[in-house]
C-alpha cells in the first residue's frame, strides 16, 4: 500500500522520530508502506515522518535509476563517519518542484538495525551518501531548506511563503 507523501509545512516534518523499541507488526508495515511509497515517488529515501509515522526508520533505493528497486531498510540509524564534501542538486518529495544546491559528504557510514532486528553497517558515497544524510536530517526533524545555501535563500523563502499560503487556503475550505 502507498501513502501520500506529506508535504511543507506539515508539522510532522519539522518532529524529531522516535527510536524504534521493538521490531512489531506495525514496523513491517511501516516499511511495506514506505518502500512502496518511494518507488511510486521515483525517490531516491524517504524517512518514516513522510507518511505520518514517528517512529526513526528510513528507506533508501540503492538502485536509482533502474527499473527495480532495491530498497535497503534503516532502523535507528547512526551516523557514525562522513568523509569529505560535495555540492549537488538536492530534491524532497516533501518540497516537489523546490531544488537546492546543498554541501554533503561525499562518503558516510552508518550503522543500523533491519527488520530482523540485526545490526548492520552501510557505507555510501556519492548520491546515496547524499541520500542517507538527508533521510538521517528527516528523522531529526531537520529539512534541506535549512541546509540552503545563501544564494538559495530567496528561492526557499518564495517557496515557503506559497507552500504557506496554499496550505491556508485549503484549511479555508
Ligand atoms: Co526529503
Amino acid at each position: 500500500m502507498t501513502k501520500p507523501v506529506l508535504t511543507y509545512p506539515e508539522p510532522i516534518l519539522r518532529k524529531k522520530t522516535s527510536p524504534v523499541e521493538k521490531i512489531t507488526e506495525e514496523i513491517f508495515e511501516l516499511v511495506d508502506t514506505m518502500v512502496e511509497t518511494m518507488a511510486a515517488e521515483d525517490g531516491v529515501g524517504l524517512a518514516a515522518n513522510q507518511v505520518g509515522s514517528a517512529h526513526r526508520v528510513f528507506v533508501i533505493n540503492t538502485a536509482p535509476g533502474d527499473e527495480k528497486v532495491d530498497p535497503v531498510v534503516c532502523i535507528n540509524p547512526v551516523v557514525l563517519q562522513q568523509e569529505g564534501e560535495i555540492v549537488d542538486e538536492e530534491g524532497c518529495l516533501s518540497f516537489p518542484g523546490l531544488y537546492l544546491t546543498i554541501n554533503r559528504p561525499t562518503k558516510v557510514r552508518v550503522y543500523a538495525r533491519n527488520l530482523y532486528n540485526e545490526g548492520f553497517v552501510l557505507e555510501l558515497s556519492g548520491l546515496l551518501a547524499r541520500a542517507a544524510m538527508h533521510e538521517v536530517d528527516h528523522l531529526n526533524g531537520v529539512l534541506f531548506i535549512d541546509r540552503a545555501a545563501a544564494d538559495d535563500q530567496s528561492k526557499v523563502e518564495k517557496y515557503c511563503e506559497d507552500a504557506a499560503r496554499n496550505t491556508e487556503v485549503v484549511r479555508d475550505r
